[in-house]
């Protein structure tokens, strides 16, 4: 298998990123929260995450809402691939997950098919103590009353709290992930302003 660097790595993401929105229209990638992170945010973010981490750390990375990786491919920019123990990226939408899971082939990263808010949080060892995400942004309004309970109670006893059902799909995410990080570890979220002001914040 041939070698590529992060930076040939990334074009190639971009440009999939790219064909890939192409073949969605807009009201889709609302409904789903499918808004790419840009490379240059993305670099940044990680960039600021090395600066909060101890330099012997060995990662273990995770994405919840991976899409075709922006975070992934700025980690491997940022650190040395050796440092990276494991990396698991969730996606939901096979349009952006299996064309990742082939781009990524042949890397640490593990890109696993399915809803991140239906998994269950490994046990300690396995846990992560690098996350960074940009979650879905889905407004209460398109979450249907029988799956704001099901996470709801999903995320109290993931993290134990309770999440005002006024609250975005991004809120149980943060949730969510709480059980999936090893103590310690660091998360970074890329999220709306609107959460330092709303009083579900
Ligand atoms: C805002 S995009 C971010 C994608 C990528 N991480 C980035 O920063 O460019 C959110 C991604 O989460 C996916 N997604 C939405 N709901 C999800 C769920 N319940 N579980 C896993 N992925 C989900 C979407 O399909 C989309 O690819």
């Amino acid at each position: 298998m041939v070698k590529r660097s992060a930076s040939d790595m990334e074009k190639r993401r971009v440009s999939l990123q790219e064909r890939l929105d192409a073949g969605k229209t807009q009201a889709e990638r609302n409904r789903m929260g499918q808004f790419a992170t840009p490379t240059g945010l993305a670099s940044d973010i990680l960039r600021y995450a090395k600066k909060l981490l101890n330099d012997n750390t060995k990662l273990r990375f995770i994405d919840p809402a991976i899409g075709t990786g922006s975070f992934y491919s700025a980690l491997l920019e940022v650190f040395s691939s050796s440092r990276v123990d494991a990396a698991v990226g969730y996606e939901i939408d096979d349009h952006y997950g299996i064309p990742a899971a082939r781009l990524w082939e042949g890397t640490s990263l593990d890109v696993r098919l399915g809803d991140f808010t239906k998994t269950v949080a490994p046990p300690e060892p396995q846990r992560f103590n690098l996350l960074i995400c940009n979650p879905p942004y889905v407004r209460h309004h398109h979450i249907g009353n029988g799956e704001k309970t099901r996470l709801r109670a999903h995320t109290q006893s993931a993290c134990g709290v309770k999440i005002s059902g006024l609250a975005g799909l991004y809120c149980y995410f943060l949730g969510l992930s709480h059980a999936w990080m090893a103590s310690g570890g660091l998360a970074g979220w890329l999220i709306p302003r609107e959460f330092m002001d709303v009083n579900y914040g």
